[in-house]
């Protein structure tokens, strides 16, 4: 039995506010997704396409491009009346429907062959009430597309009636064709408002720069909340640790809250010789109570010495958990300053750095 798919995108998707089946959904537009999954389907032998009259243009792999009507049934019947004599059924799926897997259009087919006529449907989990009576749940289904069944049947019910119906397989009825449901999926959802597309995560990116020159008396050196031992430290209020600074300054710079100056005075004396990774801990979770995630941060240390990449998993690690995010979200890198300038000539160390951080 040869099988005949027709994409239905004639509407004007007056609910969404504009012609939603021509909007571009990755890199194709939303009628495409769905064309594409039944020209691919090794069941489906032609795949036709519904369009308005002004959108009507040749699209080769399609077995027609036909002008549909002003309601979805007069589109359907359109289509219907472009498809060969030699495809036995037809299958009438709603382009809104980008989302329509292989699996179902296989159940669909089935159901048309050995019933002869099938649609997708899904039990309804919302309690529905029908003016001040409660339907029964369990007896309600969700009626999605593909639906299908006898092109001859087809043929004959729409020429016996000029009733308007939104389902295609309730058509059948008229000449007492009974359509069996089959398994539909929760995830062929029928666009039908704005939000009915996933929403595109919104992304901020922010930069820090620090610099700090050696102490003068015996102290500690920190990078990246890590102990250099054998090595002359950072003068500064706090630990001095200038990565982990910059790192601060990026993600507060992402979220909007200023730099690690305004949270952490280098005037106030409970920030002296404070660990810096407090600092990040602070900035980090000011993040995730705002909303927003971590995606990564990229980090620069410009340093004549030490030798700061033997250690850089350490450091990676150690920023990844005062941020609670994966190692690999953290990159390190470090350069000398070429013996130019200042931190060439070793007298400090400088960082870099800038964070990406995403919301829903
Ligand atoms: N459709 C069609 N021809 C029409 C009306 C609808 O081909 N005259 C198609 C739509 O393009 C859609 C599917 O039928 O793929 C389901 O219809 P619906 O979700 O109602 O889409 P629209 O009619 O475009 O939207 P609205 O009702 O909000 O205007
Ligand atoms: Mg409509």
């Amino acid at each position: 039995m040869s099988v005949c798919a027709i994409i239905l995108a004639a509407g004007k998707g007056e609910r969404f506010g504009q012609k939603k089946t021509h909007l571009l959904l990755g890199q194709k537009p939303v009628w495409r997704h769905s064309f594409d999954a039944f020209l691919s389907h090794p069941e489906v032998d032609r795949v036709g396409v519904v369009f308005s009259p002004e959108d009507v243009v040749t699209i080769p792999e399609a077995a027609f491009v036909v002008a549909g009507g002003a309601s979805r049934q007069e589109s359907a019947k359109a289509g219907l009346n472009a498809v060969g004599e030699d495809n036995d059924i037809v299958l009438f799926h709603d382009g809104a429907r980008p989302w329509v897997s292989h699996e179902v259009i296989s159940r669909v087919v089935q159901g048309c062959r050995e019933h002869g006529a099938a649609a997708a449907a899904i039990p309804v989990t919302d309690t529905i009430r029908q003016g001040n009576v409660l339907l029964n749940r369990n007896e309600l289904s969700a009626m999605q597309t593909p639906q299908g069944g006898r092109r001859t049947d087809f043929i004959r019910a729409y020429a016996s009636t000029e009733e308007n119906f939104t389902d295609d397989v309730a058509i059948l009825a008229i000449i007492g064709v009974t359509a069996q449901l089959v398994e539909g999926d929760p995830k062929n959802v029928k666009i039908t408002n704005p939000s009915d597309l996933p929403q595109l995560p919104e992304l901020r990116t922010g930069f820090g720069y620090d610099i700090h020159p050696f102490a003068k008396d015996d102290r500690p050196l920190y990078l990246g909340g890590v102990h250099f031992e054998n090595h002359p430290g950072l003068d500064g209020h706090s630990d001095a640790d200038v990565l982990l600074h910059a790192v601060v300054d990026a993600l507060l710079g992402a979220v909007g809250l200023g730099d690690i100056g305004v949270h952490f005075p280098n005037t106030d004396i409970q920030w002296k010789q404070a660990r810096s990774t407090t600092f990040l801990e602070f900035a980090a979770k000011s993040i995730s109570d705002l909303g927003w995630r971590i995606l990564n941060i990229d980090a620069t240390l410009v340093a004549e010495t030490p030798k700061v990449m033997a250690r850089a998993a350490e450091i990676r690690h150690t920023i990844a958990q005062c941020c609670k995010v994966e190692p690999d979200r953290i990159n390190l890198k470090a350069t000398t300053n070429e013996r130019l300038g200042s931190i060439g000539r070793g007298e400090g160390i400088a960082a870099m750095a800038v964070a990406s951080i995403s919301r829903q």
